[in-house]
């Protein structure tokens, strides 16, 4: 296939603008967009009744979209996850006794360590399914189950699109779960599906904050390190947003979830040192502020992504502030990954690295 920029400047660029589509296609596989119900893409038979634990396994972007779906599967669908790096799970000799499904997030689809797994899960007589978003690929065609994430080409070594694709199709996978096992009722589901009907739409908003995201790159470019933040379905994402941030800009970031903060990384912040806080005004708000509290004690430069229901408690001074509009919670590692994206994006344009091709990274790690 022949993919070009558009009007983009570089592929990643272009993908992270893909996003309100590609998100509504995606979506669209796994409800039924006019009667809000959940549904498997068409040709994949998968009863969740019966599934009380899922082993999730994946490598990169698609290990911490994975650790996201294990907070969907856990809070829509009440099923316990475990969850692992593929290139851990494939030696780990877990006994796999009361797992009742193995799950692989993967792009390509040809990571070693992730198909390697996927064939461990096999001999152990594991049920697999996959979130695979190139349908041609060897674990697309090896898993029993297969759901499509319909992100379209990804040439961008930094995945953005397929990871909010990867998430949408979680979330839709965890409510459609959730019903099976009884846990939602008809009414929930349909307010949960009309939620995830509203993603393309708040990207779209998040993508305005583009201007502001670039002043804040030209800051972040003048660091050597930063550290991320956040809670429950945003700790996922400071993870996402550090591995971004170190794939294409080479700025060292580290990933932490909120509350681990006084148990290590309090150690580096001074005043030269960027704290990007991850926290939508969601149920553990109030329990991030305090963290920030802390930071903001030690000086440090806090870089805030929140909501207008976030800026209004105005709890502390932040250096910088991406406000998003106000959303349903299982929305939110969805939204905020895309200024997360063009904060990598545009440090790294600042810092004139190879944004499509970041140096020692490959696209697909097809050996071990
Ligand atoms: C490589 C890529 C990452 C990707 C990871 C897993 O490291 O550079 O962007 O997240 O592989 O790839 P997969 O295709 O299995 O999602």
């Amino acid at each position: 296939f022949y993919v070009d920029k558009g009007n983009h400047r570089h592929f990643m660029q272009k993908e992270i603008y893909e996003q309100p589509e590609v998100l509504a296609h995606t979506l669209g596989s796994f409800v039924d967009m006019t009667t809000g119900r959940t549904r498997l893409p068409q040709g994949q038979v998968l009863d969740f009744s019966g599934v009380r634990r899922i082993a999730i396994s994946a490598c990169g972007t698609g290990y911490y979209a994975a650790l996201v779906g294990r907070y969907y599967f856990e809070r829509y669908a009440r099923i316990a996850c475990d969850l692992d790096v593929a290139s851990e799970f494939r030696y780990r000799e877990s006994p796999l006794a009361d797992v009742d499904l193995a799950l692989f997030v993967s792009q390509s689809g040809e990571t070693a360590d992730t198909l390697a797994s996927l064939r461990y899960a096999k001999e152990q007589g594991l049920k697999t399914a996959a979130v695979v978003n190139v349908q041609e690929s060897t674990i697309a065609r090896e898993a029993d189950v297969v759901f499509p994430t319909l992100a379209g080409p990804e040439i961008g070594v930094a995945s953005t699109k397929a990871f909010t694709c990867q998430l949408i199709a979680l979330a839709a996978l965890a409510i459609r779960a959730g019903v099976d096992r009884g846990v939602i009722d008809g009414e929930g589901e349909l307010e949960l599906t009309k939620a995830l009907a509203e993603a393309p739409r708040l990207v779209n908003a998040a993508l305005h904050a583009e201007g502001a995201i670039e002043l804040l790159a030209r800051d972040m470019a003048t660091h050597r390190h930063a550290l991320f933040l956040g809670r429950g379905f945003s700790y996922p994402l400071a993870m996402e947003g550090a591995l971004k941030l170190k794939e294409i800009s080479y700025i060292h970031a580290e990933g932490y979830a909120a509350g681990e903060l006084k148990h290590g990384p309090i150690a580096l912040i001074d005043e030269t040192m960027p704290v990007v806080v991850i926290a939508p005004h969601d149920r553990v708000f109030e329990k991030t502020v305090s963290n920030m509290q802390e930071v903001a004690a030690r000086g440090g430069k806090i870089v805030l992504f929140t909501d207008e229901s976030g800026a209004a408690a105005g709890a502390v001074k932040t250096t910088h502030s991406i406000v998003l509009p106000d959303m349903p919670e299982i929305l939110t590692p969805i939204v905020y990954a895309v200024p997360l994206q063009l904060l990598a994006y545009h440090t790294a344009v600042q810092m004139g690295t190879d944004v499509d091709q970041p140096r020692n990274l490959a696209k697909s790690v097809t050996v071990e």
